[in-house]
């Protein structure tokens, strides 16, 4: 077992330092020699994509918040709607699908049993399925029609992080393939984000040399009863997530809002020192975070942004800042996660917690 960590102390950080490798490993070996995307696995021609009316992605877990950021990179590059839905709740929800629809499953192992359940019954209802998965000949890849392996290699830890980052980068793929097949980009900007896409692994890597920094930020969170990330557009959807890794491995109570909600009931929860981490990666919506962080600190919150490097005015409100190196902000939800990953890390084996394997949870849970 100490052989596979390759010298980490836990699978959970060997996997974060993974991260750089899974990123390349997942774009580099699909560009041919003109760098466009070839996705051998993924059948679906120009015209099957005009005929559809809608696109499901339905997941569970990490998994369920790739999707979120799926929806957005699909909506916005190839104009095609999309829905996301959790795995148990979609299946039993009568969903609107039929053969006009592409269900999208996300599953890092691809024997989850709700997506499973999920997969048939949409295949039942005539829907085409698309599979994002890490493992080669799993059930779910097993059943779909379309493939797109996610190369990020075996994650053992059951908080997933390279399997997720693997996840966004399939999805910005897909979304950049449906794009150019149905004409919805120019060719300049599809190369203009495949460049982007490939220069993240080096972004990762300057993320992960600040690990002393984020190890500081942990010794707060170690203190709190509760925690709160609050972010807008893609940064919710990365709240979403870090707030999850935090609870699952650190067992602090930790919610993510949608910083626009803040007002509409959460700031009630807000207390002297509750720590407040706060996601601004989207140049579009910082000034309204500004404004919703200073709310929080006005009530007592300790501040912690995990902002986007040159962002204004953030260092006049928050108490601590995890700087994020700049790409274009629709691929921001690959970087702003890395820091939330350390954190949950860091506050986990601070608090002597087996980080590895959290109580109650398993990695794949293949029952209902
Ligand atoms: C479990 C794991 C999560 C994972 C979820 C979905 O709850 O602990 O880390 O996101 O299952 O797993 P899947 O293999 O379908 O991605």
């Amino acid at each position: 077992e100490a052989a596979s960590k390759n010298g980490y102390s836990h699978f959970m950080m060997k996997e974060i330092y993974d991260q750089p490798t899974a990123i390349r490993e997942t774009l580099c070996r699909r560009l041919d020699e003109k760098r466009h995307i070839q996705l051998d696995d993924i059948k679906l021609q120009k015209e099957d994509l005009d005929e559809l009316n809608k696109i499901y992605i339905v997941a569970c877990g990490t998994a369920y918040h790739a999707g979120l950021v799926g929806k957005y990179a699909i909506e916005k590059l190839a104009r095609i709607p999309v829905e996301v839905d959790i795995a148990s709740e979609f299946r039993y929800s009568d969903p609107f699908v039929d053969d006009k629809t592409l269900l999208i499953v996300v599953s890092q192992s691809g024997e989850t049993a709700d997506t499973l359940a999920a997969l048939k019954e949409a295949k039942r209802k005539g829907a085409r399925v698309l599979a994002i998965t890490n493992v080669v000949g799993s059930s779910v890849a097993r059943e779909a029609d379309d493939l797109f392996y996610t190369w990020a290699g075996p994650e053992i830890a059951v908080a997933s992080t390279k399997a997720y980052t693997a996840q966004l980068v399939a999805f910005y793929m897909l979304a950049l393939h449906f794009a150019n097949t149905k004409g919805t980009i120019t060719d300049q900007e599809y190369v203009a984000y495949v460049d982007a896409i490939e220069g993240l692994g080096n972004k990762v890597e300057e993320i992960l040399s600040q690990k002393e920094t984020i190890e500081a930020v942990a010794k707060i969170l170690v203190e709190a009863t509760s925690a709160f990330y609050l972010g807008r557009g893609l940064d919710y959807t990365t709240a979403m997530e870090a707030a999850l890794k935090l609870k699952e491995i650190s067992y602090l109570h930790t919610e993510a809002f949608a910083a626009g909600e803040l007002k509409h009931g959460t700031i009630a929860l807000i207390e002297e020192g509750t720590p407040v981490l706060a996601i601004v990666t989207q140049e579009r919506l910082a000034e309204k975070m500004i404004s919703n962080m200073k709310e929080v600190k006005a009530r007592g919150a300790y501040v912690i942004a995990i902002a986007k490097e040159g962002t204004p005015h953030i260092g006049h409100v928050a108490d601590k800042i995890i700087e994020v190196p700049a790409v274009c902000d629709i691929l921001m939800p690959i970087l702003s996660v890395i820091p939330t990953q350390l954190l949950a890390y860091y506050t986990s084996t601070l608090k002597g917690l087996d980080v590895d394997k959290p109580r109650n949870l398993a990695k794949s849970v293949t029952v209902e």
